[in-house]
């Protein structure tokens, strides 16, 4: 028996409900994984119980030793990795990994462009009701009507116009490679500072699979439990002539202690990206995406862009009868697990959307290749399809079951995890 087992019970019972959930389900939501077991092993260690605000050398309490080894680690593991000038691990979130960086150049009242919110945006990048769209001056741009496109023509013009202080390049539903060398260029003419949120493609980028805006940008923010596949958490990397502005936004602007045990986690997600293994993952990860969104066209569903270039497809259902929230609840109840998500030009409010987002990182995780995304297409289709028969969508949650049994994932703690 488990501590946790014999001291709480009903944790452990949830824990347990959890775990049964993700080893049975398809999980297709773009911006979710799974970690290795040593990713884990690292976040569930004594390195939780340690105070240490402050940088490595730096810090404003004893004892710290190897909480600096490991911090440095994880410093040094993300420079070689993305080839950055600075990096700071310790942003507990993307959201705050984005915070930092506006509060490191940005005054209340100044102005940033960022990806519409309807048209593939992150909340972080000045929703209304966030931080980022109370505090500062929001210009939103948008993908193009024909294509689904970024529209870099409207983008240097809104640059030109507004003269923003910050253009932030990055999107949370965006199925094509981002351009980050015009969009250092349109930075460049207005003297704009340009940050790349690559959040979502950060894994793609270290594999290669979409191009770095490390050469690009001032700052890049990421989350590290997305594509990365590590624990969940941010990281910012800059340019050096940022690093010390950056790390006192940080601490002691933003955040206190450091969390240790996730610092760690990321040193270990950091030299996992840094094998083939990984390499070869992101790949799978890409393929099985247009393997999926070539599927989901056969079967008669239209795709924003017309396809995918990374990780992430979004569903246009707004010819099918169907809101993205219905979707995404019969699909709940056949085993398979999406998220809504407005379209470009939604009709329909955010709440019941005209869209679903369908991402490949965990079936890939799991080794599930071009054949097993086939199958999932058809399954989709015929949830999406049959929403009232009941007994069709009983036999599509054990054909899910099934799919999952055949590329099992934590099989047990100790070597059951296939990658
Ligand atoms: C592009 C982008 N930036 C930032 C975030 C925020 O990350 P977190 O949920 O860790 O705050 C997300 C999360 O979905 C995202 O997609």
């Amino acid at each position: 028996m488990s501590p946790l087992e014999q001291t709480d019970y009903e944790v452990f019972k949830i824990i347990a409900e959890e775990r049964e959930r993700q080893e049975s389900r398809l999980e297709l939501i773009a911006s979710e994984n799974f970690t290795s077991p040593a990713v884990m092993e690292a976040q569930g260690s004594v390195l939780t119980n340690k105070y240490a605000e402050g940088y490595p050398g730096r810090r404003y309490y004893g004892g710290c030793i190897h909480v600096d080894a490991v911090e440095e680690l994880a410093i040094r593991r993300a420079l070689d990795l993305f080839g950055a000038e600075h990096v700071n691990v310790q942003p507990h979130s993307g959201t705050q990994a984005n915070m930092a960086v506006y509060f490191s150049v940005m005054n209340p009242g100044d102005t940033f462009l960022g990806m519409d919110l309807a048209h593939g945006g992150h909340l972080s990048m000045g929703h209304p009701k966030n931080f980022s769209g109370r505090i500062y001056n929001v210009v939103p741009y948008s993908v193009r009507a024909e294509d689904h496109r970024i529209d870099y023509d409207q983008l240097r013009d809104l640059a030109r116009q507004f003269r923003p202080r910050m253009i932030i390049a990055g999107a949370s539903a965006y199925p094509r490679i981002i351009d980050y060398q015009i969009f250092a260029e349109i930075a460049r003419e207005v003297d704009a500072l340009l940050m790349a949120d690559i959040a979502h493609i950060a894994g793609l980028i270290v594999a290669g699979e979409h191009p770095s805006p490390i050469p690009h940008a001032d700052f890049v923010t990421t989350t590290t439990h997305k594509t990365l596949r590590g624990p969940r958490g941010g990281m910012v990397m800059c340019r050096k002539e940022f690093a010390s502005a950056l790390d006192s936004c940080i601490f002691p602007g933003m955040q206190g202690g450091p969390l240790m045990h996730v610092i760690a986690a990321k040193a270990v997600a950091l030299a996992e990206a840094a094998t083939e293994d990984f390499r070869d993952y992101q790949r799978r990860v890409v393929r099985n995406a247009k393997a999926l969104a070539e599927a989901l066209m056969e079967e008669g569903f239209n795709l924003i862009s017309g396809g995918t270039d990374n990780h992430l497809i979004l569903v246009d259902l707004s010819e099918k009868g169907i809101t993205g929230a219905e979707a995404q609840d019969q699909l709940e109840r056949a085993g398979i697990t999406v998220n809504k998500n407005s379209i470009p030009f939604d009709q329909l409010p955010p709440s019941k959307p005209s869209g679903i987002r369908i991402g490949t990182p965990a079936v890939t995780t799991r080794f599930m290749g071009p054949d097993e995304m086939r199958l999932i297409a058809s399954l989709i289709s015929r949830v999406l399809t049959n929403t009232a028969d009941e007994r069709m969508i009983a036999g599509i949650r054990n054909r899910a079951k099934e799919l999952c049994d055949r590329f099992p994932l934590y099989v047990n703690d100790e070597n059951g995890y296939n990658p």
